[in-house]
């Protein structure tokens, strides 16, 4: 019998396709979620993609005795995963204090709960911006932490409050640090929802979909190929298989820390995404170019040998993959998990 996992911010972007995958695996899920970034609408759509039931608290983790209660309610909850944060970089550069209330309060609150219950396994989701401007590509578990910003901030302190936590009570924890992902399931029914999209490849589809006017490409002056910045883009599906085996990485190592870079390990250029995109989609799609970006790095891929050898993951989706399924989902779904 599989363990039941808790998932928190289990009905955003990449909790809502990893929900789906501990589904299809067996697992029994528990998600809590205070919807401040998600509907609960991909949930509904996770289980009647796999034709299994999970269990739902609207829950924010700020309050306290809420994660209690769930986790009184739930006592065979043996492992967890951490995806709920705040997470816009230009957002958290506006409103630190919101976003270092949300981050660092909600998981210490949720990592008390859990020690008082005696739940002592995590996998938390960071991310590769707690590496900051690298000094090398690509780049390694080992380069510095130098985060640039304050959602960075947040993951870097969550990561060294989780350290602290392993080491006074003996827990056992998998940092994940997530480079850039995108795509949607293959059945175009979840996938990402922003209400504005920061992030690239939401924003092209949004512009071929029509529901923006053109894609700005922030700088074309960077020291790359083509000049534009180059990024490691991961599949959200292959980033959901990377948290299956970091489950089984806390089954084989119970206690301790586990660090990986999640990435394919290769890079690809806003030019080229462009250029990916418009191979898939039947309609011109408007470019200018723009100035950077403030905070943007040229080039920022990841060294993912490390996961390959010790959770023997490895990523299966290309970029037309990628960009395929990310045109899927937009195309089935013009306004998201909105109606209209
Ligand atoms: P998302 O916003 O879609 O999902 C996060 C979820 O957490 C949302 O559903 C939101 O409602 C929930 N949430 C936020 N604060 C909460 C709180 N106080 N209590 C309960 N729920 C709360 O984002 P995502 O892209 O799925 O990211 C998941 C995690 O991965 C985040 O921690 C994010 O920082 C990290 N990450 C994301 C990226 C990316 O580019 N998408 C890259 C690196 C790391
Ligand atoms: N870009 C454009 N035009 C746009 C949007 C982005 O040219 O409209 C460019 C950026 O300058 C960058 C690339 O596309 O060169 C990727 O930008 P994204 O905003 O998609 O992603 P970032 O690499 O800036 O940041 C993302 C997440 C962060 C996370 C980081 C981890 O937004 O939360 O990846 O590497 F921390």
């Amino acid at each position: 019998m599989l363990n039941t996992i808790l998932v928190t911010g289990g009905a955003g972007y990449i909790g809502s396709h990893t929900t789906l995958c501990l589904l299809e695996k067996g697992y029994e899920v528990v998600v809590i979620d205070n919807l401040a970034n998600a509907s609960k609408e991909s949930l509904k759509r996770v289980e009647k993609l796999t034709g299994k039931k999970l269990t739902f608290f609207e829950v924010d983790l700020l309050h306290e005795t809420d994660i209690h209660k769930v986790l009184s309610c739930h006592p065979n909850i043996r492992q967890v995963i951490h995806f709920a944060g705040l997470k816009a970089v230009g957002e958290s550069t506006d409103d630190p204090l919101r976003y270092y209330h949300n981050n660092l309060t909600g998981t210490l609150h949720l990592l008390r709960a859990l020690e008082s219950t005696n739940i002592r396994q995590m996998v938390f989701s960071s991310s590769a911006t707690v590496y900051g401007y690298p000094t090398t590509i690509p780049v390694n578990e080992h380069a510095p932490i130098q985060p640039t910003n304050p959602y960075g901030h947040t993951k870097a302190m969550i990561e060294q409050i989780i350290l602290d936590t392993i080491a006074a009570y003996n827990w056992g924890v998998v940092i994940l640090r997530y480079f850039n992902p995108v795509g949607a399931h293959a059945s175009g029914e979840i996938g990402e929802d922003p209400a504005y999209p920061n992030n690239l490849l939401p924003y092209i589809t949004q512009v071929a979909a029509g529901v923006r006017e053109k894609v700005t490409i922030f700088g074309d002056d960077y020291p790359t190929p083509d000049g534009s910045g180059v990024r490691d883009y991961i599949h959200v599906v292959d980033l959901a298989h990377a948290h299956i085996a970091a489950l089984g990485a806390l089954d084989k190592q119970p206690t301790g820390a586990q660090l990986y870079n999640v990435g394919t390990g290769k890079g690809y250029s806003v030019k080229e995404v462009l250029e990916a995109t418009q191979a898939v989609v039947d309609r011109p799609i408007p470019v200018e170019v723009g100035p950077r970006r403030a905070g943007d790095v040229a080039e920022l891929t990841s060294d993912p040998s490390r996961a390959h050898a010790a959770l023997g993951w490895n990523a299966k989706h290309d970029l037309k993959e990628m960009v395929r399924s990310a045109w899927h989902w937009q195309s089935k779904n013009p306004h998201g998990y909105r109606k209209q």
